[in-house]
């Protein structure tokens, strides 16, 4: 059997998406073929191995069954190659997976930090590596790759903290026009993302999102359908099908994107068969640019006025509960839960630096 160390929780605003991704992820494991270790970090940034019942996740509560819990950390000695766990204040054993599986989004999950510490403890691992997933994290850089490999985006003005926000508002009004979207480069789950009609909106949506970042992105808005596909794979990376989401509210918000059940997904979306191949293609050749390994859903929108493709983002770690868009891509084209699963691990040891 394999041995498996899945990751969740972390420090980031996602910290509860984590949570339902992960116990979608372990229901769906083939228990006969892996061997699974389970690490929980809290949002205060401390590791634990969880052993108790893995239904206690979701809700948060695993981080008070104490008698399942011990304090772990995965050791950067590249020699050993494992995780340390500590049975007492004096005694220490140690884990040895074959593959640690990042059930992680945003901040610390999905930006390249854990990946480093992946990266020097020798282990393989799920998922993009330190580089690519530091800049599909920040939306200013996957801009620039994205924009060097040819694929169409909003246009965007960049606001940094210690900029005049008057002079940048006026660059903004000029370039972009109203509505605009702010986002701080930094985030996901569309925390911190604000659409403004007007100045006094952009000031305020950008005074909201540097709550979150200190680099604030600005774009055009784009009126269109909005579409998602999923790449999965190594420098052979395929895209699955397009799926459309359809809020039912102004934009796809925190709210929309994790508590209403209104948002419609619909698999696959309906659109020309020029336009789906369009976008399976931009994807790839973004995951490609980005130097991507293991997965991505990349992101983007179909403007009604003419139908052309635009990129929106690429999440290095999507969502992975039973109802989100990446593996319902898949199983829409054939593959499983259970067989995206087993194709991420081997994906994982295949990788190559
Ligand atoms: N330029 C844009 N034009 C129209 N809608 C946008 C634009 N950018 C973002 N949105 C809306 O805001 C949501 C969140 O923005 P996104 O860039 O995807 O950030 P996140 O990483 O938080 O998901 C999108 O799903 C979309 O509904
Ligand atoms: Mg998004």
């Amino acid at each position: 059997m394999k041995k498996l160390c899945v990751v969740f929780g972390g420090q980031s605003p996602e910290h509860e998406i984590s949570l339902k991704s992960v116990t979608s992820v372990l229901s769906n494991l083939d228990k006969d073929k892996y061997d699974i270790t389970v690490i929980g970090i809290t949002k205060t940034g401390a590791w634990y191995l969880y052993t108790g019942d893995h239904a206690n996740i979701i809700d948060g509560s695993w981080e008070k069954d104490s008698e399942n819990l011990k304090k772990a950390v995965i050791s950067p000695d590249a020699e050993d190659k494992c995780i340390i766990v500590f049975e007492s204040e004096s005694t220490v054993s140690k884990l040895y997976p074959d593959v640690i599986f990042p059930v992680l989004h945003g901040e610390y999950g999905e930006d390249g930090t854990v990946q480093g510490l992946f990266e020097l403890s020798g282990i393989k691992y799920v998922g993009m590596g330190v580089l690519s997933s530091a800049n599909g994290m920040d939306k200013t850089y996957s801009k620039l790759v994205f924009e060097s490999a040819g694929i169409p985006q909003a246009d965007w003005v960049v606001v940094r903290s210690g900029d005049d926000i008057e002079e940048k508002m006026n660059e903004i009004e000029e370039k972009l026009g109203y509505p605009c979207f702010v986002k701080p480069a930094c985030t996901g789950s569309s925390v911190g993302v604000g659409k403004a009609h007007n100045r006094e909106e952009l000031k305020k949506a950008i005074e909201n999102a540097s709550r979150f970042d200190r680099k604030i992105l600005v774009e055009e808005n784009i009126d269109g359908h909005e579409v998602e596909t999923a790449v999965l794979g190594n420098f052979d990376a395929e895209a699955a099908t397009v799926g459309e989401i359809m809020p039912t509210v102004e934009f796809y918000d925190f709210d929309a994107k994790y508590n209403d059940n209104t948002t419609k997904l619909q698999i696959p979306a309906d659109l020309p068969e020029e336009t789906i191949e369009l976008i399976r293609s931009y994807a790839v050749r973004g995951f490609r640019a980005l130097e991507g390994q293991g997965l991505s859903r990349v992101d983007f929108f179909v403007r009604y006025s003419d139908g052309s493709v635009v990129l929106n983002e690429i999440n290095t770690l999507p969502g992975f509960t039973d109802i989100s868009m990446y593996p319902k891509l898949w199983e829409a084209v054939g593959l499983s839960y259970s067989e995206l699963l087993d194709k991420l691990i081997e994906l994982a040891e295949e990788r190559v630096k």
